[in-house]
């Protein structure tokens, strides 16, 4: 009982606001206030450039990976499945940054690998395939995040585990409710391989 300090500490881990951070001191800009405004990897690479972009997703989803490791030190699998879903919920929620954080996908993808590198290699895959083939970031990560759970159940991984992923597939959802909206209404950005990915 005593190690449940890890779940508030990954909750604070969780809560440091790395796309914020070098978008805001990286390039002196306010993520929050351009593009979608959302403090996540796309944002950040859409605003401030895919260096940027490629910084904040390694901090982002490298919060994700250090709290489940620390977990991993101190206890078992109900520690490290409460620190997964702290690490998550100080993601989207940052006590740092008001409680307006990201939408859980590079934090997803960081306690995915420190869970289970298959699952976060096939969830990765999906993700790939979806924005290939839609050019919609936000569509292949709802997908990628509503595949977790599946893709835990068919590498047995169930118990605490599973409902880490059915957190990560739920709240992502919940977090791109604005994109959902825009997806249905066509007015959702499509990623530029030009102007993205070759500036
Ligand atoms: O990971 C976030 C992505 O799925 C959507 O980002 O900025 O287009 O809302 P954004």
């Amino acid at each position: 009982m005593s190690d449940y300090w890890v779940v508030i500490a990954s909750y604070l881990i969780g809560s440091i606001p790395f796309s914020y951070l070098v978008a805001r001191y990286g390039k002196g800009i306010d993520i929050r206030r351009l593009g979608s405004g959302n403090v996540g990897t796309t944002n950040v690479w859409r605003n401030a450039g895919p260096a940027a972009g490629i910084i904040a997703l390694a901090g982002d989803a490298g919060k994700g990976l250090l709290a489940v490791e620390l977990a991993h030190c101190f206890g078992g699998p109900l520690l490290v499945c409460l620190s997964a879903m702290a690490v998550l919920a100080g993601h989207s929620w940052p006590v740092f940054l008001g409680f307006k954080g990201g939408k859980l996908i590079a934090t997803g993808l960081g306690v995915i690998i420190a869970l289970s590198l298959p699952v976060a290699v096939l969830a990765f895959a999906v993700w790939l395939l979806v924005v290939g083939i839609s050019r919609y970031v936000s569509a292949g990560s709802i997908l990628a995040a509503v595949s977790v759970p599946f893709l835990m159940l068919a590498f047995h991984l169930e118990g605490p585990y599973l409902a880490v992923g059915a957190f990560v597939a739920v709240f992502a959802v919940y977090k791109h409710i604005p994109n959902i909206k825009r997806l249905v209404a066509g007015t959702e950005p499509r990623i530029s391989l030009k102007k993205d990915l070759r500036r």
